[in-house]
């Protein structure tokens, strides 16, 4: 590790009014998936994650809970805690909303907003989201056949008139158009850029950014009956964790982020108030968001009201952690939305894990284990079948790295798979059991091929599976020491007559109950 290439991703940090569920689990997993990647291609990561504590949405779920909004806070905050371990999340921060370190940072941007001139007192007239935490235009509004006003994303408004702070965002409108323009990647996909920056040509209002008829969230510095709007508060949270207010050390080293992943639903906050918020402060704006696609659960929106809520550990009970996160982000192009179905998850874990990769890997190791004395293999001189094969593999690096940076994991995944389909097709057409009477040597040879193959697999699978591929890479002798993408390619070849412990099966097959 060289320490001097760095990396800084971020989730968006979870409202606690909830359990954790597929959804959430979603985006951390993109972002582990990540991180996981940089840091074996040799750079400083940092990955964060952590809960959106304050509001009227948490404030108003503490009461129907009975309890005072910070032990509600605690208690629903470690459900997102206990999703790392559950995930195998490899985060290197937490952060919480309500830790003091935030508070202090939240108050220090607010006064430099204040002090540049672009926060003044005024007062708020009209709707207002609680579930979306967000203010709509009654233009933006439908009427529910109750008479109700209903957001764009169905959630139901409240109008809402008090004296409240504004932003000045309207006065950011052609700014952040040209830092659209002179950022052409700070916004992917590409359809949501077109979408954002036809949101911002539409013209921008002056943004709400405290409220007066709730307590729970952090004081206006000198104002304290001004509570920040929470979205101004949530999306601080980023510059926090690299220490904010302090701009040496860590925020001197990571900001600006590389990169914030959020979902479809709440691009607007961090494509468009969050650049304009750090440019008024005279803070650097990150330098890309990505917003992914929404899951439905076997055709369905999810929703507490038909019952269809998946909690991420009935799905890693059900089929394993690694065949979760690999089905996650292989299943759906990455931006799209999806559709989770018990059909084509078990078809994935059957078909790409259990018949491809896992039989490849099977198949060779045992013939390596029963004909090759438990060692890795003596190679002869190479046909061009065989550099073919470990040409495929040993190419595979900068074509996964480029799908991976532009977040298109599953072209990253197609990729590794098209090298496991030619490691099967080659099994087949050398078919070394045959070798095995006829010509020892060659057979030697071709398992060789396999191993060196398999060795860049199970490198290069280790983001999205890390404890399938340790065991594969344990199965090659392969230590932590030998497992980064620096040992990718002939330097780190497999060194003919080291001992291998005895093969066992990675990915089991998937069995219904039902059928069996
Ligand atoms: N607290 C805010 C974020 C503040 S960031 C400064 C928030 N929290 S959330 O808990 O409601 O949502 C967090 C993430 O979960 C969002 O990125 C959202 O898109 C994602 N998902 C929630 N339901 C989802 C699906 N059904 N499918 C995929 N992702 C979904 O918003």
């Amino acid at each position: 590790m060289t320490g001097s290439k760095t990396f800084y991703l971020t989730t968006p940090i979870y409202y606690v009014n909830d359990v954790p569920h597929i959804g959430h689990a979603y985006t951390t997993l993109a972002c582990d998936v990540l991180a996981r990647f940089m840091r074996l291609d040799g750079y400083d990561v940092k990955f964060l994650t952590g809960t959106d504590e304050h509001g009227q949405k948490v404030e108003k779920s503490a009461m129907n809970a009975g309890i005072a909004p910070q032990e509600f806070t605690d208690r629903v905050s470690k459900n997102f805690r206990d999703l790392v371990s559950l995930m195998n999340f490899s985060n290197d921060d937490f952060i919480r909303t309500t830790e003091p370190r935030h508070i202090a940072s939240v108050q220090e941007l607010w006064r430099r907003l204040e002090s540049a001139g672009e926060i003044y007192l005024g007062s708020y007239a009209g709707w207002y989201s609680v579930r979306d935490e967000a203010f709509y235009g009654e233009d933006e509004l439908t009427t529910s056949p109750s008479g109700k006003k209903i957001a764009p994303t169905g959630a139901e408004c409240e109008w809402v008139e008090e004296p409240s702070y504004f932003f000045r965002l309207s006065a950011w409108q052609d700014r952040l158009l040209e830092f659209y323009e002179q950022n052409p990647d700070f916004i992917a996909p590409a359809g949501k850029r077109n979408e954002v920056m036809a949101f911002v040509k539409s013209g921008l209002k002056d943004l709400s950014v405290s409220r007066t008829t709730f307590k729970w969230g952090i004081p206006v510095p000198g104002n304290p009956d001004h509570i920040m709007y929470v979205w101004l508060d949530a999306l601080a949270n980023y510059i926090t964790a690299v220490g904010f207010p302090d701009e040496s050390g860590e925020y001197a080293k990571y900001w600006p982020a590389n990169l914030h992943m959020v979902g479809k639903d709440i691009l607007r906050f961090h494509a468009v108030y969050w650049p304009a918020f750090l440019m008024a402060a005279k803070l650097a704006p990150p330098k890309r968001v990505f917003a992914h696609g929404w899951w439905t659960i076997e055709g369905q929106k999810m929703s507490k009201s038909l019952g269809n809520v998946i909690a991420p550990e009935t799905l890693v009970n059900t089929y394993g952690l690694d065949q979760t996160r690999y089905f996650l982000l292989r299943e759906v192009p990455f931006g799209n939305d999806g559709d989770f179905s018990h059909k084509q998850m078990v078809q994935r874990i059957n078909g790409n894990l259990a018949n491809d990769y896992g039989n490849l890997v099977q198949r060779s190791l045992s013939m390596i284990g029963k004909n090759c004395g438990a060692a890795v293999p003596q190679p002869g001189a190479f046909t061009e079948a065989d550099d073919a094969l470990l040409g495929a593999a040993r190419n595979l690096l900068p074509i996964v790295r480029a799908e991976i940076r532009s977040q298109s994991f599953h072209k990253a995944l197609d990729a590794i798979w098209a090298v496991i389909g030619d490691g099967n097709r080659y099994v087949d057409e050398q078919a070394p059991w045959a070798l095995k009477k006829t010509d020892p040597a060659r057979m030697a040879t071709v398992l060789y091929v396999l191993a060196e193959t398999i060795r860049h697999l199970a490198i290069l699978t280790q983001p999205i599976m890390p404890e399938a591929s340790a065991k594969i890479l344990d199965q090659l002798a392969q230590g932590p020491e030998a497992r980064g993408f620096d040992r990718l390619g002939a330097g780190g070849a497999l060194v003919a007559g080291t001992p291998l412990p005895t093969p066992q099966g990675v990915f089991p097959r998937y069995v219904d109950e039902a059928k069996s």
